[in-house]
């Protein structure tokens, strides 16, 4: 069974088709790329599959259910997570800050919002054994707005794991870095 399978999946806005009548199926341990020049509807795609928005046709399958009507924080919690083009993170929060506040939107784990992430240390574990992963263990206290943009990349994949994804969608990440990753995660 396909991880990800659509179906006909098409987008209009106004009088342009952004993403017409696409199919395709990925399997578990793939690794794909979507190329097209600007405007060609990459990012609209990585939207309706995320589900920021919603398609006029066509069908979204996670692990063969469907997920077509399902918001994106629902898919979230069945490990489809994306990246964002123009990055999603909290400029003026540490790398590590970033990281806990999606290790602690796993699992419905609650939200200290007002202690320390030193306070607990099971938080803290977490999300520097994400840095680590991600290859940003030295950045864990410096400002998301002080970090160079690559790194901000990173730090996007980082989030996406740190929220328990087993699917990721990336809208242009440091293309080097996240293959070579990728194949250290899901060897092919
Ligand atoms: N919210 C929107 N409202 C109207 N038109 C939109 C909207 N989002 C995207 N479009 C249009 O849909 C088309 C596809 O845009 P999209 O951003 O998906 O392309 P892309 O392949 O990601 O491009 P790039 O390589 O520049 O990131 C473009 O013509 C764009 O202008
Ligand atoms: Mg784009």
């Amino acid at each position: 069974m396909s991880a990800l399978a659509i179906q006909g999946l098409s987008k209009r806005f106004g009088g342009g088709v952004a993403v017409d009548d696409v199919s395709l199926e990925i399997g578990r341990g793939e690794l794909h790329a979507l190329i097209g020049p600007n405007g060609a509807g990459k990012t609209t795609l990585i939207h309706l599959l995320s589900g920021a928005i919603g398609p006029d046709a066509g069908s979204v399958r996670l692990d063969g259910r469907d997920v077509t009507a399902l918001p994106m924080h629902r898919r979230v919690a069945r490990g489809l997570a994306r990246s964002f083009q123009i990055t999603g993170l909290f400029p003026k929060f540490s790398a590590i800050e970033n990281v806990a506040l999606a290790v602690q939107a796993r699992g419905g784990r609650h939200f200290g919002c007002w202690r320390a992430i030193a306070d607990d240390d099971e938080l803290e574990r977490d999300a520097r054994a994400v840095l680590s992963e991600i290859d940003l263990a030295e950045r864990a206290d410096m400002r998301v707005d002080a970090l160079a943009h690559g790194e901000r990349r990173q730090l996007e994949v980082g989030l996406a794991l740190a929220a328990g994804a087993t699917d990721l969608l990336l809208d242009e990440p440091r293309p080097a870095w996240a293959r070579a990753k990728a194949n250290a995660w899901w060897p092919c």
